[in-house]
């Protein structure tokens, strides 16, 4: 285990109080009570660290723990270790506390005037405003610092978003607020931007003169567990599109930001998603196949529910740089693979040069889940006599090297000791979250005035027919995961 543990990082002085609001929710298994353990086993969490898990189940500390434990085992990046563990335990305390119920809040304790204190809102949107006012109200907040990390949703529709915006800014004040989109921690999402500013090739052809078409792909094999209450409020559009796709594409299409401070990157951000307009939509719903049931018969959703569990859409860019080319973003659950990737589709080459010899597009693929790395396709003269064009790859798997996976932070970690650390940079701003609400409005009138109707696939399949006619009309198709694995036809 020792071989794993990385340099110690910059430990804090201040002693930091860590509040988990929904402690014995999904997400605080799954990747929260995980990512926390993992820092334990890199030497990153704060020596004077409190983590308070919250919650209305009445466990003790040590009932907590054992519940918790095989999510660590399970969620851990390296093999689980005992003596970590123990170290990790003891930062942890267990307080029952209803989120809606003022004096409960007593419970956590008063705050002193040198303490550093940090609350994950890990709960459904309608708790965010109780909370706030209760830790207000309770005067919790009257010393000391305080900060919080909202999970997504941030609000449950654009009006509501606005005003707990309004309120959140008038108690913790905006410097104090962390909106936090996982895919933001992911290792190849940060690489993007160096990716297309760090290389001048790329930097040079990235615009309608060289590009046809981008592709980005978020494909899920799971279902959605049990998660079926919070999913039916949401779907695939708010889950999904919303945040983590918009996120992504922000990167591939904002313009260079002149540093990578968060408020330079944001406003960049920010420009480019006021520009993109929805063209068309294809809605999906998985059902049964096999031994894998329709997404209606999930526990805790409705028989005749028309929650999306699948969305593609073609988007264009109401900008001079990306006039013309049409974006395709799809996602999903229960779909046959597992795979996270962008795809850059360039223009065929034009004159007569290689009229006869029928070169193929140029593409490449940025790799961000589950490999992470790049592949780029291009033409090259096949060897011997005769002059043919073939297809050759470059292909870079950053995943592949050792040194890189065991290094590799899972995002929860990157982001939760950002936070730790005052490090807002890969942190969301209101005005993002605020333009991506704009966007999910505007697809949901899109959605009425188009009468989008909802599209079944089965399970384990590749979504359904009509995403794949979406890209037809443009003369394109779907790129699979699977191209970056064929062999160079060269060889
Ligand atoms: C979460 C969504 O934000 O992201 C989930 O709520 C989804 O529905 C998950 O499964 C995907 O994250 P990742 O890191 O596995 O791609």
């Amino acid at each position: 285990m020792d071989s794993f543990i990385l340099k110690r990082g910059e430990i804090m002085s201040k002693a930091l109080t860590f509040t988990i609001f929904g402690s014995t929710g999904d997400l605080t298994y799954r990747k929260l009570l995980p990512a926390l353990y993992q820092l334990e086993a890199r030497n990153l969490l704060p020596d004077n660290l409190t983590i308070n898990c919250v919650g209305r189940k009445p466990y003790t500390r040590e009932s907590y723990l054992e519940v918790a434990k095989p999510w660590l085992i399970k969620g851990s990046r390296f093999p689980f270790n005992e003596e970590v563990y123990a170290r990790f335990s003891k930062h942890l305390q267990y307080i029952v506390l209803s989120l809606t119920d003022e004096v409960h809040y007593e419970r956590l304790g008063k705050s002193d005037k040198k303490g550093d204190y940090l609350y994950y809102f890990a709960v459904a949107p309608e708790f965010f405003e109780p909370i706030a006012n209760h830790l207000k109200t309770s005067g919790i907040l009257d010393q000391g610092q305080h900060r919080i990390i909202l999970e997504k949703p941030f609000g449950i529709d654009e009006d509501h978003a606005r005003k707990l915006n309004t309120l959140l800014d008038t108690i913790f004040g905006e410097d104090n607020i962390y909106r936090i989109d996982h895919y933001l921690g992911k290792e190849m999402i940060q690489n993007i931007l160096t990716i297309r500013f760090a290389n001048r090739m790329f930097e040079g052809i990235w615009n309608k003169d060289y590009i046809q078409e981008i592709q980005i792909t978020a494909a899920e094999t799971i279902g959605i567990e049990n998660r079926g209450a919070y999913y039916e409020t949401t779907g695939a559009i708010q889950d999904m599109v919303q945040n983590h796709l918009l996120q992504l594409l922000s990167y591939v299409l904002m313009d260079k930001p002149s540093d990578f401070s968060p408020k330079s990157i944001h406003a960049k951000q920010g420009e480019i998603l006021s520009r993109i307009k929805t063209e068309e939509l294809v809605l999906g719903q998985y059902d049964q196949n096999g031994a894998l049931v329709a997404y209606r018969d999930e526990a805790k959703v409705a028989h005749d529910s028309s929650t999306e569990t699948y969305v593609a859409l073609t988007l264009s860019v109401d900008d001079e740089r990306f006039k013309g080319v049409p974006i395709f973003l799809r996602t999903g659950k229960r779909l046959d693979q597992r795979a996270t990737y962008i795809t850059v589709k360039f223009k065929p080459v034009e004159g007569t040069l290689f009229k006869d010899l029928s070169p193929q597009q140029e593409m490449l693929i940025i790799k961000i889940q589950p490999d992470e790395g790049i592949y780029f396709r291009f033409n090259a003269k096949k060897p011997g006599i005769s002059h043919q064009i073939s297809q050759v790859m470059m292909n870079f798997c950053q995943s592949c090297i050792y040194e890189n996976r065991i290094n590799t932070p899972e995002a929860y970690e990157r982001l939760l000791n950002d936070a730790f650390n005052q490090d807002k940079t890969l942190f969301t701003s209101w005005e993002m979250v605020d333009l991506t609400w704009s966007f999910a409005s505007e697809l949901e009138r899109f959605k009425t005035e188009h009468k989008v109707n909802l599209q079944y696939y089965p399970a384990e399949s590749q979504g359904p027919h009509l995403s794949s006619a979406m890209l037809n009309t443009y003369d394109s198709q779907w790129i699979p995961a699977d191209i970056t694995e064929e062999a160079s036809s060269l060889a």
